[in-house]
């Protein structure tokens, strides 16, 4: 296990990490797969084999492991057994169907974890995350996850990238910036979509609940975008410590009411824009209950009349496992009451991580952003049981975990 630090500090160390195509079988993959609440197994499956004149398969370089696998992995949704997790994905084009244009063989890409078609009127529009064509019934897909179509996941040896020329985007050759380009599939681009959804303007201040990946880099993207000020929630003292290290300002819910504690801090007066990046598994102060809704209560006591809202934080139509009858529907109860009285407006919805990927890729490349710092442990794939334990749990640092085949 190396950390994100000696990487950056020795770069060349990555080629040690590039899988090489299994020479024993070419048929078969190691992958992660699902297999019930709390397990999850690296397993031999069946390697992808192009299926459709727009696809390429890719040899995974890189596939995070996501906060959003967790509801899965816990069992917090209709998630089956047998699936291949794995939406955060890069790597090396392996194969390419006669149809691809703008690929090649050997190209390093990563794949936003929406799987998207490019030519319905969501896609024409930029909303890419809720494409009507490859997943029917249903706006949107994704890799390697329930209810999101028939993609599987990356956290594997190789991965096939439908409508490839869409869903794919193209990175420098080499290895440099591996971190912080396999951050471009998710959550850089989910956390500016977080603050972008909350009406976020240069000089605003923003409260970020939740300081896991996504709310680590939604706080980033305020901070590069001219926040005057950036509040981070959590009760998680590395995650409240890497909000600090970017210039944020830690606030620790277990030690008291978090929107009572920032409009102290700011002389009574509420933030501007607030960002949910928790979602519907937020606990309360002790860590021990989960409430649903606690989130959304605290944005909308925290935020000025007329601010804004930005929920990238999940929430499901159905969670077998919720603490009481109407969030298993998914009916969530928050003071609607006081949101029109501030005149509050509300973002939400999956990342339409296309519309930002390449204008991050290139503010990494001139050296202005690196979203890397949330990086805390890069591990082989053999090691995924153990690092899901971990990450879930939320101990020993396990703030963001890289795969590598
Ligand atoms: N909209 C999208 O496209 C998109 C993409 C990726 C992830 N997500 C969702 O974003 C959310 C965050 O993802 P992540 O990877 O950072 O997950 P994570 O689980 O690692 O982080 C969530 C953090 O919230 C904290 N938390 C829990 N209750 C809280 C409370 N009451 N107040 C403040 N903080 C609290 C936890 O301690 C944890 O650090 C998840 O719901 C995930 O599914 C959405
Ligand atoms: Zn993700
Ligand atoms: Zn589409």
């Amino acid at each position: 296990m190396r950390t994100s630090q000696v990487l950056s500090e020795h770069p060349a160390s990555h080629s040690i990490t590039l899988p090489q195509p299994n020479a024993i079988n070419m048929g078969k993959m190691r992958a992660v797969v699902y297999e019930g609440p709390f397990k999850v197994s690296v397993q031999e499956v069946e390697k992808p084999k192009i299926q459709h004149p727009c696809d390429v398969i890719v040899r995974i370089t890189t596939s995070c492991i996501c906060g959003s696998d967790l509801h899965m992995y816990e069992g917090r949704t209709a998630a089956q057994p047998g699936i291949v997790f794995g939406h955060e994905n890069m790597g090396i084009v392996d194969e390419v169907a006669d149809g691809v244009t703008l690929l090649k063989k050997g190209d390093r890409v990563v794949m936003p974890f929406n799987v998207a078609c490019g030519h319905c009127l969501n896609c024409e529009e930029g909303r890419s995350a809720f494409c009507t064509e490859v997943n029917p019934g249903f706006a949107g897909g994704a890799y390697g996850y329930v209810a999101m179509g028939p993609y599987s996941g990356g956290q594997a040896e190789y991965v096939r990238v439908p409508f490839a020329d869409y869903n794919a985007l193209k990175l420098p050759p080499g290895t440099e910036h591996e971190d912080d380009f396999a951050l471009l599939a998710d959550i850089f681009p989910t956390g500016w979509h977080g603050v972008e959804l909350s009406g976020f303007r240069p000089g605003e201040s923003v409260a970020v609940f939740g300081a896991g990946p996504v709310g680590l880099m939604a706080a980033y993207s305020a901070v590069l975008r001219g926040a005057s000020e950036v509040y981070v929630v959590d009760r998680v003292p590395e995650r409240l410590q890497k909000a600090k290290e970017i210039g944020a300002i830690p606030i620790d819910f277990s030690k008291g009411d978090p929107a009572e504690q920032i409009k102290k801090k700011r002389g009574g007066r509420e933030v501007d824009r607030g960002v949910d990046a928790v979602g519907y598994q937020a606990v309360s102060a002790d860590g021990n209950t989960e409430k649903p809704n606690i989130i959304l209560e605290g944005l909308i006591a925290v935020v000025r009349p007329t601010g804004g809202l930005g929920i990238p934080g999940l929430y499901v139509p159905k969670d077998p496992g919720a603490p009481d009858s109407n969030s298993a529907k998914g009916y969530i109860t928050f003071p609607f009451g006081k949101l029109f009285e501030k005149g509050l407006t509300v973002g939400t919805g999956q990342c339409n991580v296309k519309k930002y990927n390449r204008y991050l890729r290139d503010l990494i490349i001139a050296g202005r952003a690196k979203p890397s710092f949330v990086v805390s442990h890069n591990v082989g794939l053999d090691e995924a049981a153990d690092a899901y334990t971990k990450f879930d749990k939320r101990i020993d640092g396990y703030t963001k975990v890289l795969l590598h085949p």
